[in-house]
């Protein structure tokens, strides 16, 4: 097994999970941290030997094979093509970029590289969704004909809840879309196996004018600040959004993304309509998948070395009843991505340029769609 040194930029939330997944591999140093703010602290906290204000510095001095990009969303193009521009790999946040120039780019700038280039859609390593794609593309549930679901939270509910990703100018035109639209999008596709080529979106805003605390606060943070503590801030990024989809095989469906929905904190379903069976995921219930049927008992299906598509029991690592979730769905996308550098024979599940280029171009025909109230092809 080869030995890997990673290079993380960006040690918020997720940097911290990504440090957290590599040192699970068993082949990866973590060697270096860069953030612009704190990277000193967060270096000793994560116990990660060098750190770097500038993630420039870090990647022409500290030797990597990989550089984790766990920035917002707009820094994501310019790190990315300096990594791959210095010879190392990249494992990219979700979404790509916030322009479809920069994903283009970036995309031909891997192609010249030869290097590898992935996105972290997890949600793709969850056992029972990989699964539920293996068992798809076998033809168990017959021809798909609806891809249904939605993708809620939070986080975002009170007028005081703040984070980058309500400002345009960090996280792209859209903020709901981009940041789990596009986690649903990916998911629906690759598990339906399916492309969306149409699509007719209608936004909404709940808080048009939201208080942005005076000091800063990290993501996710309920902190609580006095009302001289906050100012006015007007959001141009929508909260909720409903979006009708048209599929290239003629399959129909909808997904409901919002960050404003009181006690959901991350709650994803996916629902494959075919004509034999469907087959209904949850990501508050990820272990599970139901396999439904018109005329008999429908299927319970518990992930499980000996429950699972015999393509998917790499993505397995402990016996039935022992719970795997969100952490374990990064140690597997990260795993396949590592197993891939120097080896084009290996699997290759994970999201790569192209697949982030295509739902940036989709977030941005969703925009589009929700500013003309129209149908756009993708
Ligand atoms: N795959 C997932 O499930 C998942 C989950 C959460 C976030 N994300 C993605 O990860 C990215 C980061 O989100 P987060 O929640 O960790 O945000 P965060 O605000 O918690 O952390 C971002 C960090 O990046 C630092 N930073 C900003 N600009 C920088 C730059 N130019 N160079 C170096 N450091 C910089 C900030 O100081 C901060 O510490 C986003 O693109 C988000 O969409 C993905």
């Amino acid at each position: 097994m080869s030995e890997f040194r990673a290079g993380i930029v960006g040690a918020g939330f997720v940097g911290q999970i990504h440090a957290e997944t590599l040192r699970r591999l068993g082949n990866v140093s973590v060697v270096a941290i860069a953030d612009v703010a704190g990277a000193k602290a967060a270096a000793e906290r994560m116990k990660i030997p060098s750190y770097y204000a500038d993630y420039r510095e870090m990647i022409d001095s500290a030797k990597l094979d990989v550089v984790h990009i766990c920035t917002p969303n707009r820094s994501h193009c310019e790190i990315a093509m300096y990594a791959l521009g210095h010879g190392a790999n990249i494992l990219c946040e979700k979404p790509m970029t916030t322009s479809i120039r920069d994903a283009e780019a970036l995309v031909e700038q891997v192609e010249k590289s030869g290097l590898v280039a992935a996105l972290n859609f997890h949600n793709r390593f969850y056992p029972m969704t990989h699964h539920m794609r293996n068992v798809i593309r076998d033809g168990e549930l017959g021809g798909v004909f609806s891809v249904t679901g939605s993708y809620t939270q939070d986080w975002l509910l009170e007028k005081t809840d703040y984070s980058w990703r309500l400002l345009s100018e960090e996280s792209g035109k859209t903020r709901a879309v981009a940041d789990i639209g596009s986690h649903w999008m990916d998911l629906a596709e690759y598990v339906s196996g399916q492309t969306i080529t149409e699509v007719l979106a209608d936004f909404s805003i709940i808080h048009p004018v939201r208080k942005k605390p005076l000091r800063h606060t990290s993501a996710y943070s309920t902190e609580k600040f006095s009302d001289d503590g906050y100012e006015d801030m007007r959001v141009d990024t929508e909260d909720n959004a409903n979006i009708l989809i048209r599929f290239g095989n003629g399959a129909k469906g909808s997904v409901f993304v919002s960050q404003v929905i009181a006690g959901k904190s991350v709650a994803i379903s996916l629902l494959v309509g075919g004509y034999k069976k469907s087959a209904e995921w949850n990501s508050e219930n990820c272990n599970k998948l139901v396999i439904g049927r018109k005329d008999s008992f429908c299927e319970l299906l518990e992930k499980g070395p000996t429950t699972v598509h015999p393509d998917t029991l790499p993505l397995v690592a402990y016996p039935l009843g022992h719970l795997e979730g969100f952490p374990d769905a990064f140690k597997q996308c990260f795993r396949q991505v590592y197993a891939s550098i120097g080896d084009a024979a290996a699997p290759r599940d994970y999201a790569t340029v192209k697949d982030g280029l295509h739902e940036v171009v989709l977030c941005e025909r969703i925009f589009e769609s929700n500013q003309r109230q129209q149908w756009v092809r993708v």
